[in-house]
């Protein structure tokens, strides 16, 4: 018998199987051998929410949840925080290796020369109601971009694939500066491509009048959230752009899936329910009625726990130094207070120590974008901006790998039998 191999002996019939198990896994596939009979369809693991189910092979991020381990394609995401700017890390994560300076040259030119969007868009952005969610609109607005980029169904050719990814990274800025400037009523301000990534999305959102001082400090604060939301390996929105690519729809209707994933409080909104939960409690005093109303099941912690990290974020740690930086700019935000001493109380408290629920990437994030001077339904905007070279890496490596296919779950059916229609007048 291999050593490498799980034996399993199905009680019911009193055989026994012997599946290969590689890299800790055994194929969920090979279960199906196991059946008690030719009728049964075989064996399936039951895995709701993907507790324990690996669902790909990829080489683009790597955690350590115990540890508090985040590496993009074997970095450290400290180091990455530290050293890289935010085009960097999309290269890498697309291409797996840093680039060198002819490399990054011309995908900054790329970049660069695709940050205009069609002028319709405009006109689509204005169509929203006054106080549309800033989520609701870049969703709609990244699925309406597939329309004027017919060819990018031609998924196939990788050429084109990266025109689209190129097409993506340069146009969601300007998309979301524009829904920024809509939600203030503020004109549009179009992409000024002598400034740098960051540098053009930071102005086209605040610039009045054609002017911006621009704060170095704030622009490489805003440069790090960003590198640090840049992927997370297969978290919900990932998933879901996976999940919407294997059916081999272009990328910009994938990515608008991912958006929509990001919006969930759950997820992405998270940065935005962390400030409404602050401004719930509005006084350090209030903090441990709170606690208590969250230990009682009634709600939760915002920012708080995670699917992955059972130990501090390592991107919660280098958020909370990025917010001293801002916060020496720009004065200090009243309700960092309460998150301090709201973050004090909750890892002192048996509920969220025996649970392992640490602050995660969402607890400080949002009061730094708000000293930034982002409203709150803007915050998850910025998780997306971030997000996008993760979303189309993983799109990429999906896209490539020769084991995947549409994703198409299986069910345990707990409906009815089979019964006959009932005319409405006996029902
Ligand atoms: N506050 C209070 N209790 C919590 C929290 C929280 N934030 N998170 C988990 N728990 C409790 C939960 O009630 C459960 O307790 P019990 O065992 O008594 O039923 C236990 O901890 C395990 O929770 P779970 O819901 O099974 O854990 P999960 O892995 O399904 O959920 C999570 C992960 C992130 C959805 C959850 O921790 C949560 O809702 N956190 C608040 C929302 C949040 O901050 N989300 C941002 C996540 S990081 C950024 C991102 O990826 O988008």
């Amino acid at each position: 018998m291999a050593s490498d191999s799980l034996s399993i002996t199905d009680n019911r019939t009193g055989k026994v199987y012997e599946l290969p198990v590689s890299d800790g896994t055994i194929k969920a596939t090979d279960l199906r051998q196991i059946k008690t009979g030719p009728e049964d369809f075989g064996l399936m693991t039951y895995d709701p929410a993907y507790m324990n189910t690996a669902a790909c092979r990829s080489a683009i991020t790597f955690i350590d949840g115990d540890k508090g381990i985040l590496r993009y394609r074997g970095y450290p995401i400290e180091q990455l925080a530290d050293k890289a700017s935010f085009l960097e890390v999309a290269y890498l994560l697309a291409e797996g290796e840093l680039p060198n300076q002819e490399q990054l040259a011309k995908w900054t030119h790329d970049i660069k020369f695709h940050t205009y969007v069609h002028t319709n868009i405009i006109k689509f952005l204005e169509g929203f109601r006054y106080d549309a969610h800033p989520m609701g609109m870049l969703l709609g607005a990244i699925g309406a971009l597939s329309t004027f980029y017919p060819d990018a169904k031609q998924i196939k050719d990788p050429g084109n694939r990266y025109i689209q990814r190129v097409r993506l990274l340069a146009k969601l800025p300007t998309i979301a500066a524009f829904i920024f400037r809509q939600s203030r009523g503020l004109p549009y301000d179009f992409p000024d491509n002598d400034l740098d990534y960051i540098g053009n999305y930071v102005n086209m959102m605040f610039s009045i009048g054609g002017k911006h001082r621009p704060n170095k400090v704030l622009q490489r604060a805003l440069e790090i959230l960003l590198i640090l939301h840049a992927d997370h390996e297969q978290n919900c929105s990932t998933s879901a752009v996976r999940s919407v690519g294997s059916s081999h729809v272009d990328p910009f209707s994938a990515v608008s899936a991912g958006i929509a994933a990001l919006y969930g409080p759950l997820h992405g909104g998270a940065n935005e329910a962390v400030l409404e939960m602050l401004d719930e409690i509005g006084d350090v005093k209030q903090i441990p009625a709170f606690v208590a109303k969250v230990k009682r099941g009634e709600g939760r912690l915002m920012g708080f726990g995670h699917r992955v990290y059972k130990s501090y974020d390592p991107r919660a740690k280098l958020i909370k130094r990025t917010a001293d930086e801002v916060f020496a700019e720009t004065g200090l935000n009243p309700k960092l207070e309460i998150a301090l001493e709201l973050e004090r109380i909750a890892l002192e408290d048996e509920y969220f120590i025996s649970r392992k629920l640490y602050p995660n990437v969402d607890f400080y994030s949002g009061l730094i974008y708000q000293a930034m001077g982002y409203p709150t339904d803007y915050f998850t905007v910025l998780f997306a901006v971030g997000r996008l070279p993760g979303w189309l890496a993983q799109w990429e490596e999906m896209l490539k790998d020769a084991d995947q296919k549409i994703a198409r779950p299986r069910q345990i059916y707990t409906g009815a039998d089979e019964r006959d229609f009932i005319p409405i007048e006996k029902r």
